[in-house]
């Protein structure tokens, strides 16, 4: 579900939280946005603008946020994700992540479930990538 503006304002004010953009000169062209614990990365929101889809930005975003933990020493990277969602389940699954679980009619607005992915991140705290 789109987050509102409200929603991202009060997000950044959490210590918790973080977001990651890929531009391409002045322009934002992906983002990603997180909340992490000392030993969890749960992926809130991932996107690319419409016209730039199919470039390979998503992955990349994706791969900068995982590379970002792996260097805080984080164990795991978890995400839910629409089970109608195809083009982010690709991403997800090509990148690692390993369906976990089913959450039956998550979704109000349409009643797809939704699907829980999990990705180990080898943690290796303090000694870089
Ligand atoms: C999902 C999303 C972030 C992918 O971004 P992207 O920049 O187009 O993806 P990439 O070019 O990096 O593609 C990486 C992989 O994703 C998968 N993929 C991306 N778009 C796809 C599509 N339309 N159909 C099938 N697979 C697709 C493929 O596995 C692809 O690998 P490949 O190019 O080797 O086949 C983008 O489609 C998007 O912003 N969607 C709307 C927002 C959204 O649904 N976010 C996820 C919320 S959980």
């Amino acid at each position: 579900m789109p987050w509102s503006e409200e929603q991202c304002r009060l997000a950044f004010q959490q210590p918790c939280f973080a977001a990651f953009g890929l531009a391409r000169g002045p322009r934002l062209v992906a983002y990603i946005s997180v909340y992490h614990t000392s030993d969890e990365l749960e992926i809130l929101n991932l996107g690319v603008i419409p016209s730039e889809r199919r470039r390979g930005h998503g992955r990349r975003t994706l791969e900068m946020a995982l590379q970002v933990a792996r260097k805080m020493g984080i164990a795991k990277a978890a995400l839910e994700v629409r089970a109608g969602n195809h083009p982010a389940i690709s991403l997800y699954e090509s990148c690692g992540f390993v369906k976990t679980a089913v959450r039956p009619h998550y979704y109000s607005d349409t009643g797809e479930d939704g699907l829980v992915y999990v990705r180990q991140i080898s943690a290796s705290r303090g000694t870089g990538v």
